[in-house]
């Protein structure tokens, strides 16, 4: 495999230094996926990925899970082109599939004050399923205001923006194969 993996890029203007490694994010997914198949043996739980920011850690993941599984989308946007939340989610696209009596776990990129979470795990249990469950990639504990309990957790990282794997600044840098952090 032949990914893009530089020591450090420029996004609009700033620098941004490498700061969890591909090898580090592989391993950490072969232990979740672990995590995963362990406590859904016997159940064909649906990945619900919170778009766009979730797409690459989804992908990856998914594919160190071996029980049946299925995958479904939901759009939200927060952000803006800011490095700050807006404090505000904007629904975009609604789930496909019907996830009543399903075994649900909700994919994000990141999860930082908590908003966009509690928000979307509102609207999922709504829909009464069988059980819900939270995987994020990364978490900012010192940026969180809404109190979520989460699952599955990549990373804790400090409140610092970063970006990659999926992650963006004003829209650039989701391809990049590794976490970056705003160089200071
Ligand atoms: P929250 O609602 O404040 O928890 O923010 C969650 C969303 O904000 C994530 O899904 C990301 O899209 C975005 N976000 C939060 N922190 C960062 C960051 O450091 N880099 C890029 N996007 C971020």
């Amino acid at each position: 495999m032949h990914e893009y993996l530089p020591d450090h890029v420029t996004v609009q203007n700033e620098r941004f230094d490498v700061f969890i490694t591909r090898e580090r994010i592989e391993d950490r997914l072969a232990e979740l996926g672990a995590r995963i198949d362990a406590d859904y043996a016997g159940k064909r739980p649906i990945f619900i990925g919170v778009l766009n920011g979730a797409f690459i850690f989804l992908a990856d993941l998914m594919r160190h899970v071996s029980i049946p599984c299925e995958v479904d989308f939901y759009k939200l946007s927060s952000y803006g082109d800011e490095k700050v939340s807006s404090g505000k989610v904007t629904e975009r696209k609604d789930l496909d599939a019907a996830i009543e009596g399903r075994h649900v776990i909700i994919v994000e990129d990141i999860v930082d004050t908590g908003l966009s979470m509690s928000y979307i795990l509102n609207l999922i249990k709504h829909k009464d399923p069988a059980s819900v469950r939270i995987a994020t990639l990364l978490h900012k504990p010192g940026a969180m205001r809404f109190d979520v309990a989460l699952d599955y957790v990549g990373f804790e990282i400090p409140t610092k923006f970063v970006l990659g794997y999926g992650l963006d600044y004003a829209q650039e840098g989701r391809n990049l194969a590794q976490i970056y952090v705003l160089s200071e």
